[in-house]
């Protein structure tokens, strides 16, 4: 496979533009699918304390011959850890269960704004990257005002915020923002969680335009856009498949029919899928 587009983040680090996302899959059941994906040749590895799954995770990484270094092993801080402490001792569990000592990218997994802890939570992450524990930080299904919040009250602006994005909720203008403030826009359901986008009678007439399959169309079109993509699947054959995105490009009319298919999440809306208020 040709090498992974890498994308600047703003700490001077780099994270490659296509990684490897295990929500749903539980710790027994992630090692083999997290294996072929290694083999395929991702290097981003995206997890969470609440997926559950950190331990198998760890074991994949330990138990191949890639060396730790290639490797960029995210993971998250679940929603009942915010507060400054709270949010170091939750990042020893997680490592812990990883088996590593540093975490390439660590992300606050929602702000929960009602609690009003998300920007205690951010100090200790900077913190822990000035220990050198963590390598970069960032943040997940963060709005504007909260972005703006943590750059505000401690200088730091987050590296990354990964938020739910695909053609069907494209996130025009909080990508705009994240362009104007160096956060570099990871898309999680990157593929739409097999809601129907890649059954949209547009999004199949351009991949047989381009002779490639929905998802590959769907793949390039975040790359192109300079989004970094993490889809999950558990199959062999769409490991490899959604790592193969070169060798082919969207002309800017396929980009824009695929940037205007609908404002329509395939999640439930942040809220009523847990407690994130
Ligand atoms: N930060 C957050 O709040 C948040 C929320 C949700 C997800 N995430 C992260 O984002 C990652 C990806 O999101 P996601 O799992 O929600 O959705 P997704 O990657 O958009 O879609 C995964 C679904 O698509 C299927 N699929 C995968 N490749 C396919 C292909 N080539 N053709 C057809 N179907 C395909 C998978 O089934 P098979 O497994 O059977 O192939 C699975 O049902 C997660 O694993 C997680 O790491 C983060």
């Amino acid at each position: 496979m040709p090498p992974v587009p890498h994308l600047e983040l703003n700490d001077g680090t780099t994270l490659p533009q296509i990684g490897y996302g295990v929500f749903m899959i539980s710790p027994e059941d992630v090692v083999a699918p997290l294996n072929s994906a290694i083999e395929t040749g991702y290097r981003l590895i995206d997890t969470a304390a609440a997926y559950g799954n950190e331990e198998g995770v760890g074991k994949a990484i330990a138990n191949s011959d890639v060396p730790r270094s290639e490797f960029v092993v995210t993971t998250k801080l679940w929603n009942d850890d915010h507060g400054h402490d709270e949010t170091l001792r939750a990042f020893d569990r997680s490592a812990d269960k990883l088996g590593l000592d540093t975490v390439d990218l660590y992300l606050i997994h929602f702000p929960r704004p009602a609690l009003g802890k998300y920007v205690d939570s951010w100090r200790a992450m900077v913190r822990l990257r000035e220990e050198g524990r963590v390598r970069s930080i960032g943040v997940s299904n963060f709005g504007v005002p909260e972005l703006d919040r943590l750059a505000e009250e401690t200088g730091v602006v987050p590296a990354v915020n990964q938020v739910e994005l695909h053609p069907m909720f494209p996130q025009d203008e909080l990508r705009a923002a994240h362009a104007e403030r160096g956060v570099i826009t990871q898309a999680w359901s990157p593929i739409g969680r097999n809601q129907g986008l890649l059954q949209h009678p547009d999004v199949v007439a351009i991949a047989r335009a381009v002779d490639r399959t929905p998802a590959q169309v769907v793949l390039r079109w975040h790359l192109q856009l300079g989004v970094v993509v993490i889809p999950k699947s558990e199959r062999d054959d769409r490991i490899r498949a959604n790592f193969d995105l070169t060798g082919f490009t969207l002309d800017a009319a396929q980009m824009a029919t695929l940037g205007a298919l609908g404002e329509q999440r395939c999640n439930p809306v942040p809220g009523t899928l847990f407690d994130v208020s």
